[in-house]
């Protein structure tokens, strides 16, 4: 199938268009680099032996996009391009907005009119807000969130399921990521974050390398099994295949709700003794005070995925924190190194 990608250069767009090509789809990718390197397109075609059809460029941009679908029958969007960093949507609400929410609503115009009606949309497990229950299911009540970007997620689903109400032949999938970590087993791709990292993993990692001094662990008074935060990270090769479970399993029109994580918590701590063992080190921490807005733990119920797609994640957190390790390790840098 002919996929088009927007924001196929980032960390979980990039691994996408990867498994997508080794799987024998043609992408066409669209990305406008506000968070990513065009070094990342030529480690894509090194891996995958193959070209990769780019369009640098806003999903904003109504011209551009009429361009590439003219210029491509697309069967499915997969819809990746967007702002994501949580304190950042605080300070800059507009910007975070306009991006998220204008970019899938342009992205929706151009998909009526050149009648390509299937898309699969990044959510978040944020758009559950603080969880009713654990597991969290995909009935659980969604929108009590807590920052723009939350917001913006949900508000994307939202117009995604009026577009649907509209007009019954749409096909979308809301796939709710948990927390994807780690990084293709070539250690050519993988998270690049700009700056100091806000998330725990790559956080770890840039300790690990000697490029920041030691991890803060945010808290360790929560009621979890040793008091830090308690997620449900996942390995972004396994998130990738989820979208390619989500555009070969669903012919039927409908609007399809996935978590997509691995079902299981570690904590804060738990997650720095496997980085640890990843790196044959020992790792400086110090426990800071709690980070505004944290919710104590959360994590997936992925059966839905398993029973309807087929999918469900492979890999472990050894092999998250290895992987994520061995991309730290070949990259000190990231992409501009
Ligand atoms: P990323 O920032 O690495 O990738 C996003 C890509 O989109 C970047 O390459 C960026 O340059 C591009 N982009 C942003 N705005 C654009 C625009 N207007 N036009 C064209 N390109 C644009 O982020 P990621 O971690 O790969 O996340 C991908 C998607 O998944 C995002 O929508 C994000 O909100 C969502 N998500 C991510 C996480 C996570 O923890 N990484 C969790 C849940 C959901
Ligand atoms: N943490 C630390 N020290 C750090 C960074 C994080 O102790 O330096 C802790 C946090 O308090 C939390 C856990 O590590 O308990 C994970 O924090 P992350 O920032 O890595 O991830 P979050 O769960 O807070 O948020 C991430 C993304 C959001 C997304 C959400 C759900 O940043 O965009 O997962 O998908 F919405």
């Amino acid at each position: 199938m002919k996929v088009l990608v927007t924001g196929g250069v980032g960390y979980i767009g990039s691994h996408t268009v990867v498994e997508l090509q080794q799987a024998g789809h043609e992408a066409v990718v669209i990305d406008n680099f506000v968070n990513s390197s065009p070094v990342c397109l030529n480690r894509i075609e090194q891996i995958t032996g193959k070209a990769v059809t780019f369009y640098e460029g806003d999903v904003r941009d109504a011209r551009l996009l009429d361009k590439v679908f003219s210029e491509h029958k697309v069967d499915w969007v997969i819809h990746f391009a967007g702002l994501k960093a949580v304190g950042e949507s605080v300070a800059k609400p507009l910007e975070y907005y306009d991006n998220n929410i204008g970019g899938t609503l342009k992205l929706l115009e151009a998909m009526k009119i050149h009648n390509c009606k299937r898309i699969v949309f990044s959510s978040s497990a944020t758009v559950y807000g603080q969880p009713e229950q654990l597991p969290l299911d995909e009935r659980c009540a969604v929108g009590n969130t807590t920052n723009p970007y939350a917001t913006s997620k949900y508000f994307q689903e939202r117009i995604l399921q009026d577009v649907f109400a509209s007009d019954n032949s749409w096909t979308v999938a809301l796939l709710r990521y948990f927390n994807p970590i780690g990084a293709h087993k070539s250690g050519l791709i993988g998270e690049d974050p700009s700056g100091i990292p806000n998330n725990l993993v790559p956080f770890i990692a840039k300790v690990a390398i000697g490029q920041l001094s030691e991890v803060s662990i945010f808290g360790d008074d929560y009621e979890t099994k040793d008091g830090t935060g308690v997620r449900d990270y996942i390995h972004v090769t396994d998130l990738a295949k989820g979208h390619l479970a989500a555009i070969e399993k669903l012919q039927s029109h409908g609007v399809y709700t996935y978590n997509l994580g691995t079902g299981k918590g570690y904590s804060v701590l738990e997650v720095i003794r496997a980085f640890e063992k990843a790196c044959g080190r020992t790792l400086p921490c110090k426990v800071t005070s709690r980070r505004a807005g944290d919710i104590a733990a959360y994590y997936a119920c992925c059966d839905k995925a398993k029973r309807e797609l087929g999918w469900e994640a492979k890999l472990g957190i050894e092999e998250m924190c290895a992987s994520m390790w061995n991309w730290q390790k070949k990259n000190p840098k990231g992409y501009n190194g």
